[in-house]
């Protein structure tokens, strides 16, 4: 994997960037995905993969496009994040369990001040999830789960019962911001936010995303698969180019964060 291009204005610390034209290796992988320094709120970091024609899927599941570099950026990003946001969708069709890392890697985080592992943190209007399934028997920290007290609550019992810290929101849908709040009070401040669609496009809809980093996998796989992000509005929001890397297969990973701070844009709202 090499480094094509990256732009200065988003280098992690002065002197740590990696090298343009450089073959990376893991600690330049995570220097070129590390999040800002001294967070002051959660920093919503968006993760994808996609076919060149903008499939989400292949075969009905995101595997299908990996790549050896995408799946070593997916872990190093895992390794990053305080928490690792998905929404319900994706937690079954891909048959979700906990964040496993190895040794070294929680050793690192610990020493940084991470837990050693993020938990998976679930959104879902239904709190219809088995707590039979891999998201509660196959990981080292429990799940959480937020959804809304319109679920039904027998639901909601059963998914602590086995195991999880259910939030319920006293809204109709569950809104980014809600999520940015439970997060932050947990202390959680570097999000990793892995699909799907709809809750990209949630956090679409509410202005909350920071960052968005995505595998263009080498392949065309025409068919009927959506797109990367799927809301009933369609809005723009302008981002800026922090890197491309590039693998020898033809996988290319870019990241692009979003070019006005959310920050400013929420304190110019508020003024209005
Ligand atoms: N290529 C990739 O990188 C990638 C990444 C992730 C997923 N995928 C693929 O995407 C497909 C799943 O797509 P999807 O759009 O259904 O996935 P999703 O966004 O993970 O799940 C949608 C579900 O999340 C919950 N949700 C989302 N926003 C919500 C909100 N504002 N309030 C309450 N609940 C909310 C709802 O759960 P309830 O139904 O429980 O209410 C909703 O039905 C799968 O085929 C998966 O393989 C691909």
């Amino acid at each position: 994997m090499r480094l094509l291009d990256i732009a200065t204005y988003f280098t992690p610390r002065e002197g740590s960037a990696p090298t343009v034209g450089a073959e990376l290796d893991d600690d330049a992988v995570l220097r070129a995905y590390a999040y800002p320094e001294a967070l002051t709120r959660p920093w919503i970091r968006v993760n994808f993969v996609s076919s060149i024609d903008g499939a989400v899927t292949a075969d009905g599941a995101s595997a299908g496009l990996g790549t050896p570099a995408d799946k070593r950026v997916f872990d190093v990003l895992r390794g990053a994040a305080d928490a690792v946001v998905v929404g319900a969708g994706t937690a079954r069709s891909e048959n979700y369990g906990g964040v496993r890392l190895p040794e070294w890697a929680r050793a690192r985080r610990v020493a940084l001040g991470q837990q050693p592992v993020p938990p998976v943190v679930v959104v879902t209007g239904s709190a219809s999830l088995d707590p039979r399934s891999r998201l509660f028997t196959d990981t080292d920290v429990p799940p959480t789960i937020i959804t809304t007290t319109s679920a039904p609550a027998d639901a909601r019992r059963r998914l602590q019962n086995a195991g999880a810290s259910v939030f319920a929101l006293k809204t109709d849908a569950v809104f980014a911001s809600g999520v940015s709040e439970i997060l932050d009070s947990a202390g959680h401040r570097r999000i990793l936010l892995e699909g799907g669609p709809g809750l990209f496009g949630t956090f679409l809809d509410d202005d909350a995303v920071d960052e968005v980093c995505l595998t263009t996998s080498p392949v065309v796989v025409g068919g009927s698969a959506g797109r990367i992000s799927r809301s009933s509005t369609a809005s723009l929001h302008a981002m800026k180019r922090a890197h491309v890397i590039a693998d020898d297969d033809g996988t290319v990973l870019t990241r692009w964060v979003r070019t006005r701070s959310r920050d400013v844009a929420e304190s110019s709202r508020s003024e209005k």
